[in-house]
């Protein structure tokens, strides 16, 4: 069937490839994440954008605001003792915001970034009807 072997294709493009997410801890965001892991763990790298501090704030947002929550079970189970060790392999937490230029990132990462990303979403918004325009 056209619909099976889109997403056959979909899956299969992102082996090894490298992507860039911002938005990782929203309500999407996460949901993304989770499912690009299970569907092709042979996926090469996900950066996900972190508006934190530091790097180890970052990281610990990832753990309590992605990966610790209950969606991730699937791939939990699935990895079993190995499940850390999956997720410390393919997610890159970069601490950034959106709102500046080059996402707050230095030379040295947007270097880095640039070599390696294939793709780029961009899920990052305020999504509070009561912000200011
Ligand atoms: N949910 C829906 O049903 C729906 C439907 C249609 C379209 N959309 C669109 O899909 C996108 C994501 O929606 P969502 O429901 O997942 O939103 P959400 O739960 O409010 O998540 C927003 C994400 O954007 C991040 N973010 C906000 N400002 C940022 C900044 N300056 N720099 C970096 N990251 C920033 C937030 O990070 P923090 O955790 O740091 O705040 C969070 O991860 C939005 O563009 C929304 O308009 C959503």
């Amino acid at each position: 069937m056209i619909g099976e072997m889109d997403a056959d294709s979909v899956v299969g493009y992102f082996r090894g490839k490298s992507i860039l997410i911002t938005g990782s801890t929203g309500f999407l965001g996460k949901v993304l994440v989770e499912k690009i892991l299970r569907v092709q763990p042979d996926v090469k790298k996900l950066y996900l954008l972190i508006r934190a501090p530091d790097a180890e704030s970052a990281k610990l947002r990832i753990q309590t605001e992605i990966i610790g929550r209950e969606i991730f079970h699937v791939l939990k189970e699935k990895h079993g003792v190995q499940f850390n060790n999956f997720i410390e392999e393919k997610i890159c937490p970069l601490v950034g915001d959106i709102i500046y230029e080059n996402f707050g990132l230095d030379n040295v990462q947007l270097e880095e970034l640039s070599k390696d990303i294939d793709v780029i979403v961009n899920g990052a918004a305020t999504t509070n009807f009561f912000e200011r325009f």
